[in-house]
């Protein structure tokens, strides 16, 4: 039976997984993604932030995923990754993304229940099966390999008792939360904050599925605790793009192929050993 993107989410809760979030920008990524996937028969999230999806276009990314689902039979969920504005947002929901992620982060509390509350009502007139996701607390970072520290203030994380009031005002199903997590790979390892992910499931459960941005970089322990404790999405970005960009500038370093579907190849495979891992470690595998 398909499952709605909102059930797909209460199923990893049922079961106790995660389903990762692949950020792309490009079709050679779905593809190299979607293979992955079909082999271990794993559910999967396409994210595509404002820019990524400026570049591969918004249409293209639905046209795509949609010709992948009906090859595979695999569930796809598209999601429009980080989006700031309303209308932003509503480019993504004409083109047919079946989930979105608000992030009002930078705004003040209230702003942000606000517009997040807005987009919640604008996506369900769209469809009652779009699954949204909100954001709060200040996620440190940007996705890349970043040679120096990235500072984590205590004021960054996310409190519990305010994310479930977030949650009940705005009417979210997925909530995104800060817990020592960042965007990026940077010299320090990092540390997840998991006693208190433990108080927001408690808090959350049944009410809104928690999601973990920056999953690239964080050590598998700290990744097996964090769905212990009730993490169902998580989003990688950093690791997939620094195989991709090694391996390719590897090949063209080491060769004079010129032909894309030939120089590709390891790249796109380097990328989709990251993605193995990752599914592994997140427990989706034979979850489709
Ligand atoms: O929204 C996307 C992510 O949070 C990816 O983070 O680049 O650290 O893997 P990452
Ligand atoms: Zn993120």
């Amino acid at each position: 039976m398909n499952l709605s993107t909102k059930q797909h989410f209460q199923k990893a809760e049922r079961e106790g997984y995660a389903i990762g979030q692949f950020n792309v920008s490009t079709a050679d990524q779905i593809k190299a993604i979607m293979k992955v996937a079909v082999k271990l028969k794993s559910p999967v999230i396409f994210g595509t932030s404002e820019g990524e999806r400026d570049f591969l276009g918004v249409r293209e990314a639905v046209k795509l995923c949609e010709a992948y689902e009906e090859e595979t039979g695999l569930p796809i969920i598209l999601n429009a990754d980080h989006t700031k504005s309303a209308d932003k947002v509503e480019e993504a929901l004409k083109a047919g993304y079946n989930s979105i992620h608000f992030d009002g982060s930078e705004l003040d509390y209230e702003e942000n229940i606000k517009q997040t509350k807005y987009v919640v009502q604008m996506c369900a007139r769209f469809s009652p099966d779009i699954s949204v996701e909100g954001e709060l607390g200040h996620l440190a970072g940007v996705s890349k390999i970043i040679k120096e520290k990235v500072e984590i203030k205590p004021e960054y994380y996310t409190d519990p008792a305010q994310a479930a009031d977030f949650v009940a005002r705005t009417g979210v199903d997925r909530m995104a939360i800060i817990i020592g997590n960042s965007h990026g790979i940077s010299i320090d390892e990092p540390k997840l904050d998991i006693e208190r992910l433990a108080q927001s499931y408690t808090l959350l459960k049944g009410k809104a599925v928690i999601v973990l941005h920056g999953g690239s970089g964080i050590p598998d322990d700290q990744i097996q605790a964090s769905i212990q404790n009730g993490i169902r999405k998580i989003n990688v970005n950093t690791e997939l793009r620094a195989a991709f960009h090694d391996t390719l500038k590897k090949v063209l370093d080491e060769t004079d192929e010129t032909t894309p579907y030939k120089y590709l190849v390891s790249a796109m495979d380097a990328m989709g050993n990251v993605v193995d891992n990752k599914i592994m470690l997140f427990g989706s595998a034979n979850k489709a």
